[in-house]
């Protein structure tokens, strides 16, 4: 059956021969109906034809007519190291934010070690932060020899819950690291709110949320300092690469200095004489990169519009679908940019189908999708931490007992979320209205064929 085959006759008559309960026992939700040009037939994964079978926009973009030009002239230049490009892509950087200051580093990762390490945050201190992100939160909170403390997630906003961060606040703790994770912005007037009242430093790590808002301000530029990454599946793709934002110029010179081997600069000029004045690292990014990351800075608006849009005109396509609970937005957002589309899926309301097989049913229909994370508060790299000899030798034995870590850190709402989570990647909200409507209408299909297809 071709896709133009799926006429409300034909859908009709195959629930009929295939038994009523899959129309009568789901509810038929007929706003769904009213804005899809398609009606349900049978699931692709039981032998249906699926709903889509066009591919989707691909990532990166990259217009060579316009792109190219000034990453050739790097390239011809022999200047590839850092230079005045990379100086020019920070500070178009810092303005897209709303920062004084950027730097410009080789990956988000090394932005947050850089950043932790400049807050002063090492051996002993505890790190508030969410279980529900990418691994490199919590492993530049490890490197830096800090312990990472786990905040519940809010299961609607898939955000820290920052109704839960105050009871988690010790003598040790220093800082909160909140991670607008999936491009969903956290609630920064409430996390500021108990940073400024406990005096406690904020990183934000906003690796995931370039232009997201809350209040009209952009994240990164809330807490004490933002990192970014602009790895190749980012809304600012240049192979791998990061920047740290702030306004705070003593420490962006510390930052700058630490990522050029602690050598001087700005402020940081210590109290001898010599070129290394600070211990360092070396994490600098080249004139190429930011040559290419200049280019797709210029498309960065335009996609996050497009993206926002298509993200409310999908949420309003699916939202009444039984058992489809769309993201939420923190109090006070006013900007998401949607690195991931997420939403949660009740199996009760598909006939106990399995999310799994939910997210297999999708791929069928033509629909690329995933489970998202799993949450990182009980899993092994912890215990390989806890046993290296430099947390052993800070850290009291009952602190890193594995088991009692695991108890005093259990997050139950993230646990069910990473049970329930579906996720659209970026790209696919850089389609059209009616890319939007071959997703809602191949869920409503799963919807009404779940029993069979169970
Ligand atoms: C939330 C979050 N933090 C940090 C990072 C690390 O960024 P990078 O891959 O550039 O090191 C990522 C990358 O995926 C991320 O999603």
């Amino acid at each position: 059956m071709s896709k133009k085959d799926y006429s409300r006759r034909k859908f009709l008559k195959n629930s009929t021969l295939t038994g009523l309960g899959v129309g009568l026992s789901t509810a038929v939700t007929p706003t769904l109906f009213a804005g899809v040009s398609k009606d349900a037939g049978t699931a692709a994964i039981i032998g249906g034809s699926p709903v889509r079978t066009k591919g989707w926009p691909e990532w990166p973009m990259w217009d060579p007519k316009t792109d190219e030009e000034r990453v050739i002239k790097v390239l011809r230049s022999g200047i590839w190291s850092r230079g005045k490009v990379v100086a020019e892509f920070e500070e178009k950087w810092a303005e897209t934010i709303g920062t004084k200051r950027c730097l410009a580093t080789t990956s988000g990762t090394q932005a947050l070690i850089t950043a932790l390490r400049q807050l002063n945050v090492g051996a002993g201190d505890e790190v508030i932060v969410t279980p529900y992100t990418f691994i490199a939160t919590i492993d530049a909170i490890l490197i830096n020899g800090a312990m990472p403390v786990f905040v519940d997630t809010n299961p609607a906003t898939s955000q820290i819950d920052a109704d839960k961060i105050e009871e988690k606040i010790t003598s040790r703790t220093t800082t909160i690291l909140p991670v607008h994770i999936l491009g969903l912005p956290a609630d920064m007037v409430k996390i500021m709110s108990i940073a400024r009242k406990n005096n406690l430093a904020v990183l934000e790590d906003a690796c995931q949320a370039w232009l997201a808002e809350i209040d009209n301000k952009r994240v990164g530029s809330w807490g004490d300092a933002g990192c970014f990454s602009f790895q190749n599946s980012k809304h600012i793709p240049i192979g791998e690469g990061g920047a740290i934002v702030s306004d705070n110029e003593e420490f962006m010179d510390r930052c700058f200095s630490f990522h050029n081997f602690g050598r001087p600069h700005g402020k940081v000029v210590g109290t001898v004489s010599g070129e290394y004045v600070i211990l360092g690292s070396k994490c600098r990014t080249t004139e190429y990169q930011a040559a290419i990351g200049l280019a797709q800075l210029k498309r960065l608006e335009g996609q996050t519009k497009i993206r926002e849009e298509n993200a409310k005109y999908l949420r309003s396509k699916i939202k009444d679908i039984p058992g489809i609970l769309p993201y939420e937005l923190s109090e006070n957002a006013t900007r998401a940019v949607f690195h991931i589309f997420p939403f949660r899926y009740k199996k009760e309301a598909f006939h106990n189908l399995s999310r799994s097989k939910f997210l297999e049913a999708l791929e069928a229909e033509g629909i690329p999708c995933s489970g998202g994370y799993k949450p990182l508060n009980n899993m092994p790299y912890l215990k390989d931490a806890f046993q290296s000899k430099n947390f052993q030798k800070v850290y009291p034995k009952e602190m890193l007992d594995f088991d009692g870590y695991v108890e005093r850190n259990q997050c139950p709402q993230t646990d069910q979320l990473c049970k329930e989570a579906v996720w659209f990647r970026q790209s696919m909200l850089l389609g059209s209205k009616s890319d939007m409507n071959d997703i809602a209408m191949a869920i409503e299909k799963i919807h009404k064929n779940a029993d069979k297809i169970n």
